[in-house]
């Protein structure tokens, strides 16, 4: 397959209608700290082992369609020696990779990070292509505060965001562009609304002038909330309508679809937020790509005990059909009860 029909090929199956992405990739540091709220030390051996157990959820490529593994994963074998990205394929999940090297405070811009991580990231990529990765992801993240974010990081983070996107294109590798506008803080949900604005209009500039394929993408951004001690939360339909509306503005139409992260709304949340957002036209495919709102439920059920393996998986294939439905605007909250 040339490089074009690879991206292509990839795309279409991460567009899947009612199917989303399961995000697996938390860095050590991050992965230390879910376990340890659910009192699991994090060695090698327990994140294999807790990572196997959502990979092999049976029936989990029902409504998930790819997963992004952290590199530690990557390498990583499932009980019978199965390499872990082959254990997600045969249950026809597509193994992604997360290749950005993390975030740290920007010089000279008091309050914003700027991730790194694109040195030799075209030799890491020829690597997890051969591990059987497909996908890519690469988070930048902008904190809301009076004067954050400011012009430069979100020039800045746009800029390495279409550097990576566009390395990964030319290596077959389909791009998640994940620019990540925090949940914290105090503002109301027009302050995020005019801070994502302002950031993805810069993503996509910076997408342009770096050549990015947009056809062959997958946008990951947060959804339009209030900040999460604000004094008024936001109803469903809300959150929906100024999604909506920022995105209308500022994503073209060639995009194929945009993923959301869940970024801290709790599990149900997320799912009532993903569906109201599907009960509004729409010119793209609009999914999900969940970390904490898919896994805290089956982490909480595991705990680190073998003999929770089931009612872990079960949790996780719960979250996932739940999100699924809300993919086609049909989930119910009493569903939840079932
Ligand atoms: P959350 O859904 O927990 O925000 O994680 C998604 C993700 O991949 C963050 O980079």
């Amino acid at each position: 397959m040339n490089l074009q029909d690879q991206l292509e090929n990839t795309i279409s199956k991460l567009t899947a209608p009612g199917k989303g992405l399961l995000a697996a990739d938390e860095s050590t540091a991050t992965i230390t700290k879910r376990l340890s709220a659910v009192g699991v030390e994090s060695t090698e051996e327990n994140r294999r082992q807790y990572r196997s157990l959502i990979l092999s959820a049976p029936g989990l490529g029902e409504s998930i369609s790819g997963v992004i593994l952290y590199e530690e994963t990557l390498s990583q074998r499932d009980d019978n020696g199965t390499p872990l990205p082959q254990v997600a394929a045969h249950q026809g999940i597509v193994p992604g990779i997360k290749v950005d090297k993390g975030k740290g405070p920007m010089p000279n811009a008091p309050g914003d990070e700027i991730t790194s991580g694109l040195d030799g990231l075209e030799e890491r990529l020829e690597h997890y292509r051969e591990l059987g990765a497909r996908f890519a992801k690469w988070r930048s993240v902008y904190h809301i505060a009076e004067h954050n974010p400011g012009a430069a990081a979100i020039e800045a983070n746009a800029e390495v965001l279409a550097r990576y996107a566009a390395i990964c294109q030319c290596q077959g590798v389909v791009p998640i562009v994940e620019p990540e506008v925090l949940i914290n803080g105090s503002h109301g949900i027009d302050r995020c609304a005019e801070v994502s604005e302002a950031v993805i209009r810069a993503v996509f500039n910076a997408l342009y002038r770096h050549g990015v394929q947009l056809e062959t993408m997958i946008l990951k951004p947060s959804m339009i909330t209030p900040g999460q001690e604000h004094s008024r939360q936001a109803s469903p339909e809300e959150v929906a309508e100024f999604t909506l509306r920022t995105f209308r503005r500022c994503v073209p139409a060639a995009v194929p679809v945009i993923h959301f992260l869940s970024g801290g709304q709790t599990p149900e949340e997320a799912t009532l937020n993903l569906n109201a957002i599907n009960q509004m036209a729409q010119p793209w495919t609009l999914g999900f790509s969940y970390g904490r709102a898919l896994q805290e439920p089956a982490q909480k059920a595991w705990a680190g005990h073998a003999e929770n393996w089931q009612a872990a998986q079960t949790a996780l294939l719960k979250r996932a059909r739940l999100n699924s439905r809300a993919c086609l605007g049909e989930y119910q909250p009493t569903m939840e009860a079932a």
